[in-house]
């Protein structure tokens, strides 16, 4: 197939181009580099050994949107352009709505002048909200607490409309557990601007030496060991996720959404020391106060996704903690060419 992909250059963008391009489909990037580096891409197409075309393009900007479909033809869309950052959020929510809602709208009238009626959209388990039971299955209240959960939410509610409106078109949409870890490779990885605000891409430049310690962000909460239960899906899979979400949307209509996680929840501290085990010593922690609008247990039922997508997750913690030392360790700057901000 041929696959328009916006924020290709992104984490889970460029972990997915992999995966598409082994699998012989053909891509082309869109994406404004807001926040990734274009060597992310060239070192995707040294991974999957072809060439591709990317463009530097705002997925706001329509009428230049319009005219890279119009070219492309392609035959799906995945749309993973957009800001995630949830502190920011709050500061900036005119930019968040513009760029998470505003550039779906201006991607779907895109695809509409290339005749494209299939879309993947990267949705997040944030727009569960408080838990009313666990594991979340796709029916559970929608209520998200952040600015960027609402964005996520109003993105999924205009792919429902528009595929509602429009016969034999297809919006599948995945809601991300919390990815981690990099491609076995180790050519490409996360790369946070500044100081990671996730917990493994944190513990990843402790371990490199760029930050003195992790910060534990509450261990009172009503968990096993008191601290955050999350359910954390190796990036890999994650971006695998696409591929069967591609084959449903060949075949569909209608928009559908699936949860992508494992189903395992695993705690901070479970995270550290699976993290420190991976690099063979013991990393610095304290306990901090909690952060605000943090929810204590977060874990997907996926079954759903199992039953029709056929996919699955497949590594498992130690694959997760493996892979992303062998990315931080190879890459202690990331992209760039040295750290610009060490601890
Ligand atoms: P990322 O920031 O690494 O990738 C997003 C990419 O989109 C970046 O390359 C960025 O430059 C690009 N982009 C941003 N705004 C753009 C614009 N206006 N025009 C063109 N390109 C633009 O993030 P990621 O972790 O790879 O996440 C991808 C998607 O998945 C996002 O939509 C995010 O909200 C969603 N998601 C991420 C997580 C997570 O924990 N990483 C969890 C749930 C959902
Ligand atoms: N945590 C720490 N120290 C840190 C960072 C995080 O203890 O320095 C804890 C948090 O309190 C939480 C857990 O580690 O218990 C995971 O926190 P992350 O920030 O890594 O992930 P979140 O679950 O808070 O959020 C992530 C993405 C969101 C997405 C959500 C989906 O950042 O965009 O997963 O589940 F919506």
């Amino acid at each position: 197939m041929r696959i328009l992909v916006t924020g290709g250059a992104g984490y889970i963008g460029s972990h997915t181009l992999v995966e598409l391009m082994a699998r012989g489909h053909e891509v082309s990037v869109v994406d404004n580099h807001v926040n990734s580096s274009p060597v992310v891409l060239e070192r995707v197409r040294e991974l999957a050994g072809r060439p591709f075309e990317s463009h530097v393009a705002d997925v706001r900007d329509t009428g230049g949107l319009a005219a890279i479909a119009r070219a492309f033809a392609p035959d799906a869309v995945i749309h993973f352009a957009g800001l995630k950052a949830v502190g920011e959020s709050g500061e900036r929510p005119v930019d968040y709505y513009d760029v998470n809602v505003g550039g779906t709208l201006s991607l779907l009238r895109a695809m509409e002048g290339a005749g494209c009626g299939r879309i993947i959209f990267s949705s997040s388990a944030t727009v569960y909200g408080e838990p009313v039971y666990l594991p979340y299955d796709e029916d559970h209240p929608l209520a998200p607490v952040s600015v960027y959960g609402r964005t996520k939410l109003m993105a999924e509610q205009v792919l429902a409309d528009w595929a509602r409106a429009a016969p034999g078109t297809a919006a599948i949409v995945l809601r991300y557990f919390n990815p981690v870890g990099a491609h076995a490779s180790g050519r490409i990885g996360e790369d946070p601007d500044g100081v990671p605000q996730n917990l493994m891409p944190y513990l990843a430049q402790v371990a490199s030496g760029r930050r003195a310690a992790l910060r534990i962000l509450g261990d009172d909460y009503p968990t096993p060991d008191g601290t955050g239960v999350r359910d954390y899906i190796h990036v890999v899979d994650l971006a695998r996720a696409h591929v069967a979400a591609l084959d449903r949307a060949a075949v569909t209509a209608g928009a559908e959404v699936y949860n992508i996680g494992t189903g395992q929840g695993y705690s901070v501290k479970e995270m550290h020391a699976a993290f420190c085990r991976a690099v063979g010593r013991d990393l610095p922690f304290e306990i901090a106060p909690r952060r605000a609008g943090d929810i204590a247990e977060m874990r997907a039922d996926c079954t759903r996704a199992a039953r029709v997508l056929g996919w699955q997750a497949r590594h498992g913690l130690s694959d997760m903690a493996q892979s992303l030392w062998n990315w931080q360790s190879r890459n202690p700057a990331g992209y760039r060419d040295r750290a610009e901000d060490p601890a």
